[in-house]
């Protein structure tokens, strides 16, 4: 990158969004500093070690070395940015509204530091409810007001769409870029900050190579309202279109279809598209519940009755509890079984378990008096300590959590569940009963060896 197009800019927060733009930025050429407020974490960060779990971050931040600095200390390299992209937490509260009081602490801290002398963009990443970037720069100028001096600045909205699991993958190579702005100038710092990008001009990082069939990118200038309101949109209508496939496989197993079948049939059509189209327990994390839930309140605010996204929430709960109806129909009697839960994290690849079908599961099988055993690739640390009060038998691996088990539910389709060897599992079980809830077994095969299989709409 040349010096003219290099830009300086600060990222405000270091969890899955803000980690990994950082170090994707700095990997582009562009001089970048990540603050986050916890020390313990900046002390991590700056030794190399990765403070989530996310396939190929930790290489990245040991490859990208010095190109980003770690630190507790906004105000100190504020001066000196061209752009402060804002990525902390957005939680939920209890009425389903935003907690936004992170998002406004880093305007106050911008407003009371900014220098005068040098123009400023702050760029929302957060998912944030729509008029936030009014919002950051209503908190921004009193501020500023509060110090008696005038700074010339912009908000700017600039939705991230990153999956866990896959951040640096969606971050080097994205369907799209959205940026939302009535700031000319914002827009082209913008523009100039994703160049490499949009352009696929850097060179790919070891551990994310560039999909062969990538093509580039669009981007997309639009008002920091419609910003807002598009990540919403997109987050509920992806976690529909997964509630539909779900519905739709209430109705396969009824009437005998194959929803895997049914899902591939339609997603042929260029016009409905294949992707989230897998049924199974339901979708989980920390951006599909907590968007949906904050879009509907935002919508009772508005009097917008949005039927199909309340709609799309009420399947997802009720879709949890479709592995325990299964499982009672093979096994009759729960109280007195073992259960051997196969996947705690709310998908593979990561050990984030909020929202993950896996509590709602193991709290049914425990309240109807089942023993659980459980087993995950990465996520039991996280939450067995997130859960202390669930009493599970946690396992070293799937095999282990089978054994004498009466029957095992699959919940997070991590890779290796599906080299699993079977046949050798099955002799260990005092039943050999299998609820895959994530249809990615071959049930037929598992029948031909004395299974008695159960997938979601199959
Ligand atoms: C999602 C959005 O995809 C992303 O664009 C946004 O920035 C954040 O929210 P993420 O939560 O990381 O990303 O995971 P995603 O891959 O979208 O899966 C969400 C949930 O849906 C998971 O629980 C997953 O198991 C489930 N899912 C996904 C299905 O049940 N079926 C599918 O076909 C796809």
């Amino acid at each position: 990158m040349k010096d003219a197009e290099r830009l300086n800019i600060i990222i405000v927060g270091t969890g899955y969004v803000g980690l990994t733009t950082g170090l994707a930025l700095g990997h582009l050429g562009h001089v970048v500093t990540c603050v986050d407020k916890d020390m313990a974490i900046v002390d991590k960060l700056e030794r190399g070690i990765s403070t989530i779990y996310e396939p190929g971050l930790e290489e990245l931040l040991q490859e990208t070395g010095d190109a980003v600095t770690f630190t507790e200390n906004l105000l100190k390299y504020l001066p000196q940015a061209d752009l402060v992209v804002i990525a902390v937490g957005t939680p939920s509260k209890l009425n389903g509204d935003t907690d936004l009081s992170y998002v406004e602490g880093v305007a106050c801290e911008i407003g009371q530091a900014m220098d005068p002398a040098s123009p400023l963009v702050i760029v929302n990443k957060s998912t944030v409810p729509i008029g936030t970037a009014q919002r950051v720069e209503t908190v921004v100028k009193e501020e500023l007001d509060k110090r008696g001096v005038s700074c010339s600045f912009s908000v700017a909205s600039n939705p991230e769409f990153l999956r866990e699991g896959a951040a640096l993958h969606d971050t080097f190579y994205p369907d799209r870029i959205v940026v939302g702005s009535d700031d000319m100038q914002a827009l082209n710092l913008l523009r100039q900050m994703y160049a490499p990008i949009l352009e696929q001009t850097f060179t790919p990082p070891q551990a994310v190579p560039r999909p062969e069939s990538y093509q580039l990118p669009a981007l997309v200038t639009t008002s920091p309202t419609s910003a807002e309101l598009i990540k919403y949109t997109a987050n509920a209508f992806l976690a529909m279109k997964i509630s539909f496939i779900n519905e739709f496989a209430s109705v396969a197993d009824k009437v005998g279809a194959d929803i895997v079948e049914v899902a591939k049939g339609i997603g042929l059509d260029k016009r409905i598209g294949p992707g989230f189209l897998k049924a199974g327990a339901g979708w989980g994390g920390s951006c599909f519940p907590k968007d949906v839930r904050s879009i509907l309140f935002t919508g009772s605010q508005y009097k917008c009755e949005m039927q199909l996204v309340q709609a799309a929430l009420e399947v997802n709960r009720r879709q949890r509890m479709v592995v325990i109806e299964k499982l009672q129909e093979s096994l009759k009697v729960i109280r007195g079984s073992t259960v051997g839960v196969l996947g705690l994290a709310f998908k593979p690849n990561t050990d984030d378990i909020r929202e993950s079908p896996a509590i709602d599961v193991i709290q049914e099988l425990l309240d109807m008096g089942a023993r659980v055993k459980a087993y995950d690739p990465v996520a039991r640390e996280r939450y067995e300590q997130t859960y202390p009060e669930q009493s599970i038998v946690y396992c070293a691996t799937a095999e282990e959590a089978a054994q004498n088990s009466d029957a095992v539910i699959l919940l997070t389709d991590w890779t290796e569940f599906g080299y699993l060897s079977w046949s050798e599992i099955g002799e260990s079980m005092k039943k050999k009963i299998i609820i895959d809830g994530r249809n990615m077994l071959d049930g037929n095969e598992l029948r031909s060896t004395g299974f008695i299989y159960s997938g979601i709409g199959r």
